[in-house]
């Protein structure tokens, strides 16, 4: 049998402290009770229940002096306190000293409930993975899946070439990261890495943006600029989305990527192109070219080298490598100090498909990171963040009481667990015994088991 939920109640109204006893033990808690502080703690101590219920005012040690106590040692332990109305002052400091929640005196039974219920679905789970904040380098690419290790090698052999380079793959996979490595691990390191995103900029500015202009080549042209091509110098040119790039620039691309010459707009001096060009695209290039919108001469010219990101779906090995350095790059900008993270939760990104590849599961981690109460990540904070809604036809979508949508989703997730109740009430986020109060009560059928 499983082990039964413990908590420690403590104190020091004997007739209360009996009743919530009764109480919890009949809800099929493993309940232990002390009427003093000294008492509370030692058995806290020894017995490290999931939650304990704290009065403040307690003779000898009090409730304050008790959660410093657990904070002091470290033990993980929920502490719910009761509070007399005008002690605002103490359940403050409760709260600073590290208590989950507080109740006022007289206790409303309902709400007891409640916080418990959201104490105990917030627990940390045992099984975790450590997140080291150590060797922490930015722009690292982090993975060790075969696919990975394979463009690992790649970028070491394209460093020492300065062949022009083709990177594909699904928005979000690294191809930036990809272009960034190329170039800081070649020889022209200290040259500049320019980048231009063809879909960011109005078409009749991409040539100027490219090639430079002349003072006056054009209305507005009022003094003579540098383009890209040039700015690049002896360094990268990453030109992003290539796909976006219009037909008519195409051709003039293509010459000067052959000649390695360009003039600029409205001039007619050559000037000597020396970068390393890079291309990006998530699209098939191969397809435009067959429908006639990508320039099939260019198509090659660019796809010297190709190198092709597989979407993070069909290397999930590289997860929990990634979610823990992703960790820690966002602790760093949110000054958040999140130090593990549940194995639960990293097999829910395993299960996840990540559309949006490494910059959805960034996000997603973000979000996690911001919600998350203590230092695990816990599964609880991640289930939400990746349900997706599901897609309502609005011809079928049908005006539900909130009860009525409570059930189907119950329903729903305990379909998805096979109708294992500790699973299903793991990521509806409540406990156990409330999740089987809510079947009987909505009389939803499930496979319990
Ligand atoms: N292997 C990886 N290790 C660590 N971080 C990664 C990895 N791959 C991608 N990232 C991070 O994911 C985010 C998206 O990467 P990047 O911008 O390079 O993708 P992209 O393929 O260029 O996407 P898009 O097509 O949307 O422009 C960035 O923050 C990047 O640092
Ligand atoms: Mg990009």
């Amino acid at each position: 049998m499983a082990k039964r939920i413990e908590i420690v109640i403590v104190d020091d109204n004997l007739g209360l402290l009996e009743s919530l006893e009764l109480y919890f033990r009949e809800k099929g808690y493993e309940v232990a009770i002390a009427d003093n502080g000294e008492a509370g703690l030692a058995l806290i101590q020894a017995r490290k229940p999931a939650v304990a219920i704290v009065d403040l005012r307690l003779p000898g040690m009090s409730g304050l002096a008790l959660l410093k106590a657990l904070k002091v040692e470290g033990i993980d332990c929920r502490t719910v306190v009761i509070t007399a109305y005008q002690e605002m002052e103490t359940t403050v400091q409760a709260i600073k000293l590290g208590a989950f929640d507080y109740l006022h005196k007289p206790i409303d039974i309902d709400a007891l409930d409640a916080v418990i219920d959201k104490a105990l679905s917030d627990i940390p789970e045992t099984e975790s993975i450590k997140v080291v904040d150590e060797g922490f380098k930015e722009n690292t690419i982090v993975g060790r899946s075969h696919e990975l290790k394979e463009i690992f090698k790649l970028i070491g052999l394209l460093s020492e070439v300065k062949t022009t380079v083709l990177i594909v793959g699904e928005s979000g996979t690294g191809k930036e990261l990809v272009a960034r490595a190329i170039h800081y691990y070649s020889s022209s390191a200290g040259e500049p890495f320019i980048a231009l995103n063809c879909s960011a900029i109005v078409e009749n500015l991409i040539e100027s943006e490219l090639f430079g202009h002349e003072q006056g080549s054009f209305t507005g042209a009022s003094e003579t600029k540098k383009g890209k091509l040039e700015i690049a110098g002896g360094g990268t040119l990453f030109l992003d989305e290539i796909s976006e790039i219009p037909l008519h620039l195409q051709a003039k691309l293509l010459r000067f990527i052959q000649e390695r010459e360009f003039e600029r707009v409205g001039g007619n001096q050559k000037i000597k192109f020396n970068a390393r060009i890079i291309a990006a695209t998530n699209r098939d290039l191969a397809q435009m070219v067959e429908r006639g919108e990508f320039r099939e001469d260019l198509y090659f010219r660019l796809k010297v080298f190709e190198i092709s990101i597989p979407p993070l779906r069909k290397r999930k090995d590289d997860i929990p490598l990634l979610v823990e350095y992703l960790i820690k790059k966002i602790n760093r900008t949110t000054g958040k100090r999140i130090q593990r993270i549940s194995k639960a939760a990293i097999t829910r990104f395993m299960e996840h498909d990540w559309p949006g590849n490494i910059r959805e599961l960034e996000n997603v981690l973000t979000r996690a990171v911001v919600l998350s109460k203590d230092d695990c990540l816990q599964e609880s904070c991640v289930v939400n963040l990746l349900r997706r809604p599901p897609v309502d036809n609005p011809a079928s979508f049908q005006l539900k009481s909130l009860s009525e949508m409570e059930a189907q989703h119950i329903a729903h997730v305990l379909d998805c667990c096979h109708g294992n109740i500790s699973r299903a009430a793991r990521i509806l986020g409540i406990t156990r015994p409330t999740l089987r109060n809510k079947i009987k009560s909505l009389d939803i059928s499930s496979g319990d088991s």
